[in-house]
Formats: structure tokens, C-alpha cells, sequence
């Protein structure tokens, strides 16, 4: 049996997407647990750029059957939208399948998310506005309206109905704004219910039959362990479990279904949205890394903030995910520099630190301690096994393994399903 979990172990983008569909191409089932379309997944396949925010990036592979677990919080005009770009490019989307207990979003969380990130002010969290904090908010008051609700058209209106009028009543009478056309809002939903019922099922039970089966199972996360909202950097963070825990509960399996854990881990550090960032690069150094490594947001085309890479963070990240393996990806984006910084502590006040805090005022104070390797300075992204990576390459992984204590099973020097060097199986 096999069931890999393949969590994000920075603050997200570190290219969980491409390691999916990498993976995918020997797997059964691939699932999501949580988030919802706030991610934005890239898979490049030859020159055609994917861009998946909440359908698994298991769908352009032909045999994987790939799941909306109950955990994610499920946007119909999202899902459709994407379902659209692929079917448009000949994609075979007919083995989707959107758990019954996933909670829906509607047009007024992404209102109260846009108000909530006003109200905050200078203090915002820098959300990507697709309403997944408002969301999660009346899953955990007890107000969420689920897909299951979808089978039964007139409860299901009326649940709606009175939800909008209590959205209404705080937009108007405590953001003084106009309230939202309710309507406009159930007539889109009901034709959004039509459409979704056969995609709706007992996914628990999908997934419980595949692990039975010994099927090969990937669970693929969303965002980054960072941006967890009990170990991440609280409140800058997202309101969902990106690390592997989020797995069992939002996919619903137990813990003894992951046999492993692989942490997507970037070469370097980047995080969109606000928040406390030790590496974080300010001058051209971070210009350079962010120019050549693309960086901009998939969902929102926000600019990404860069740095090198913070091996405290990414050694937290083993921990609370219990990594059983690293992919390395996009080692090909420093190729150009003559010495590459890897972070492997902090200094707090003259002292040393490698155990991530969870005070943001004691992370603002901290500043990285940095190993310097020399750069490699030559094209790598046509290497096509370990051992034709330049010496300097490989100083620099195994540098990251010895600060974080895990094995690097694969590097990515590139975006294409072909640049991707293995080092023994992962799957
Ligand atoms: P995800 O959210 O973790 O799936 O990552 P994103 O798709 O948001 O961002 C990762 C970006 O890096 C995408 O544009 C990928 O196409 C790209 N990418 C992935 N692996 C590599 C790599 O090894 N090298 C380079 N240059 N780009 C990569
Ligand atoms: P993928 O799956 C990077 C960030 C947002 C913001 C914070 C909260 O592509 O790695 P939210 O809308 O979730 O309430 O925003 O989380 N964020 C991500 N950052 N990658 C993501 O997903 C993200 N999803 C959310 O920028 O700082
Ligand atoms: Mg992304």
C-alpha cells in the first residue's frame, strides 16, 4: 500500500503542482484535503502552462481518478470555470469527484473577505480575496452550507436564503455597504446545484476502497506549512492545515493510511501576503531570484517576496509534517550566482535559535544565521541524473539535508515533467 502525502513545507508556491502531476503518472487517486481555489497549482506539460486552483493537479494525467476531499472549501464558480479551461484544451475531466461533506463558498464570503482585509487596514493579512477565512468561519460557527445540502432543493434555497440575509445584515449594518443581490445569488447557485450533483459523492469511502486496494494514493496539498493556522505564522497565515495532519481529517482516512511524507521544498524562500519573513532579501539578489524564478502569484499575479532559503523554517517543517523525504525544486533558478546563503539559525538578542517561535515580536528580532556555498554558475536545467549536476550543486543539497535532517529524494531544475532528477523511487 502507499499513500503519499505531499505537503508544501515553506508559505506555499514551491511547486507542489509540478511534483504532482510528476507523481501522478503512477498514481490511482489523487486528493485534496484542504484550502480551496486560494491556490493556484502550475503544471507545465511541453509548451502548454496549467494553471489548477482547486481541481487536483492528478487531471492531466489519464488514469489517476482525482478528488475534492471534504476538508476543501468548494467554490462552484471556480470549479466550472476550471473545468472549462480543460475540457476546452481536450483534458479528460470525467474522473472528478467532490466529496458530499465539503462546505460551499458563496458570493458573500468572498464579500466578507474583502471587508474583513479592509477593516483590518494596515494590519491585513494580504488574503488572495477568494472568500476560503469566511468559509472556514461558518464551517467551524456552524452555519456552513455542505454539498450534500444540494440534493434537496428547497431546504437547500432556504438554508441559502437565510444565510444571505445574515451576511446582508453585517454588510449593511456594520460595513455601511450595499447589501448583496439575493436573488442574482440563489438563481446562480441552483443552476451550480443541477450541474454538481454528479460529481458529489461519498469520497471517504473512494478513498478508503482505493487504500483497501492497495492503490497507489497521493494527497496533495495546498499552500504551505507556514501558513498553517496552528503552526504557522498565526494570524498570517491561511485558516486551513496545510501540513500532512490536515490530511486525515480533511480527507477522511485515518493517520495510518500516509505510509510517506514528501515536503516540497524550494531552493530558496518566497511568500505572498503579509507577514514576518527572516531571509526575506531586499536588494537585487531578491530581484534577480524573483525575475528568474518567475515569481508571481498563480491566483492573484501578486509579485512574490524572495529570500534564501531558511533551513529553520524548513526543519520546523519536518517536524510538524514528519517529512520522510525533501523534493528540492527549482535548484536551476540560482545557477547564476557566485554564493548561494542557506539560513541554518537565528540570532535572537546574541542568541542562537533553530527552534521556529511562535512569538511574531521575537521573529521580528531575529536575523539569519548563514552558511555561504560557492555557485555552480553553469546551466543545469538540461541535467538529467544526480551525478551530472555540477560538484557545487550537490554541496548545496547536501547542505539542506544536514540542516534539516531528511533525504533529498528529487531535484527539479526546471518546469517541465522532464526536468526532474530522482534519486531512488518516491512512489
Ligand atoms: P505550487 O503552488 O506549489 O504548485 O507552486 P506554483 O505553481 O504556485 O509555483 C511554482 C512555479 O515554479 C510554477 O511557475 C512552476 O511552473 C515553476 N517550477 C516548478 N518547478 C520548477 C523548477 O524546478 N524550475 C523552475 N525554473 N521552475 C519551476
Ligand atoms: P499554493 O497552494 C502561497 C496566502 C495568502 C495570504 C494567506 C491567507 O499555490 O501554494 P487566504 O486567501 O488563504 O485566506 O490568504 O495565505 N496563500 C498562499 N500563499 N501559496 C498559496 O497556495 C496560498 N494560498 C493562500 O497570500 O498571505
Ligand atoms: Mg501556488
Amino acid at each position: 500500500m502507499s499513500g503519499l502525502a505531499v505537503v508544501g513545507s515553506q508559505w506555499g508556491d514551491e511547486g507542489k503542482g509540478k511534483m504532482i502531476d510528476y507523481l501522478a503518472k503512477k498514481a490511482d487517486m489523487v486528493v485534496r484535503g484542504q484550502g480551496g481555489n486560494n491556490a493556484g497549482h502550475t503544471v507545465v506539460i511541453d509548451e502548454k502552462k496549467y494553471a489548477l486552483h482547486l481541481i487536483p493537479s492528478g487531471v492531466l494525467n489519464k488514469d489517476a481518478v482525482n478528488i475534492i476531499g471534504n476538508g476543501v472549501v468548494f467554490d462552484p464558480r471556480g470549479f466550472f470555470e476550471e473545468l472549462e479551461m480543460l475540457e476546452k484544451d481536450g483534458v479528460d475531466t470525467t474522473k472528478i469527484f467532490i466529496s458530499d461533506r465539503a462546505h460551499i463558498v458563496f458570493p458573500y464570503h468572498r464579500k466578507m473577505d474583502e471587508l474583513f482585509e479592509k477593516a483590518r487596514g494596515k494590519e491585513d493579512i494580504g488574503t488572495t480575496k477568494k472568500g476560503i477565512g469566511p468559509c472556514y468561519m461558518d464551517k467551524i460557527e456552524r452555519n456552513g452550507i455542505r454539498t450534500c445540502d444540494l440534493f434537496e432543493e428547497n431546504s437547500f434555497i432556504e438554508k441559502l436564503s437565510h444565510e444571505i440575509d445574515r451576511k446582508n445584515e453585517m454588510i449593511v449594518k456594520l460595513f455601511e455597504e450595499k447589501p448583496l443581490d439575493k436573488q442574482a445569488i440563489i438563481e446562480e447557485y441552483r443552476d451550480y446545484a443541477k450541474r454538481l450533483l454528479p460529481y458529489i459523492k461519498d469520497t471517504g469511502v473512494l478513498v478508503y476502497e482505493a487504500i483497501k486496494q492497495n492503490k497507489n494514493v497521493l494527497f496533495e496539498g495546498a499552500q504551505g506549512s507556514m501558513l498553517d493556522i496552528d503552526l504557522g505564522t498565526y494570524p498570517y497565515v491561511t485558516s486551513s492545515h496545510p501540513t500532512s495532519g490536515g490530511f486525515t481529517a480533511g480527507c477522511g482516512i485515518g493517520a495510518g493510511s500516509i505510509t510517506d511524507v514528501l515536503g516540497i521544498v524550494k531552493a530558496y524562500t518566497t511568500r505572498v501576503g503579509k507577514g514576518p519573513f527572516v531571509t526575506e532579501l531586499y536588494d537585487e539578489i531578491g530581484d534577480k531570484i524573483r525575475e528568474t524564478g518567475h515569481e508571481y502569484g498563480v491566483t492573484t499575479g501578486r509579485p512574490r517576496r524572495c529570500g534564501w532559503f531558511d533551513g529553520v523554517v524548513v526543519n520546523y517543517s519536518a517536524r510538524i509534517n514528519g517529512l520522510t523525504g525533501i523534493a528540492l525544486m527549482l535548484l536551476d533558478v540560482l545557477s547564476e550566482f557566485d554564493t548561494i546563503k542557506l539560513c541554518y539559525a537565528y540570532d535572537y538578542k546574541g542568541e542562537k535559535m533553530v527552534n521556529f517561535p511562535a512569538r511574531l515580536d521575537v521573529l521580528e528580532e531575529c536575523k539569519p544565521i548563514y552558511q555561504e556555498i560557492k555557485g555552480w554558475k553553469k546551466d543545469i536545467t538540461n541535467c538529467k541524473t544526480y551525478d551530472e549536476l555540477p560538484q557545487e550543486a550537490k554541496e548545496y543539497i547536501k547542505a539542506i539535508e544536514e540542516i534539516v535532517g531528511v533525504s533529498v529524494k528529487s531535484i527539479s531544475v526546471g518546469p517541465k515533467r522532464d526536468q526532474t532528477i530522482l534519486r531512488g523511487e518516491i512512489f
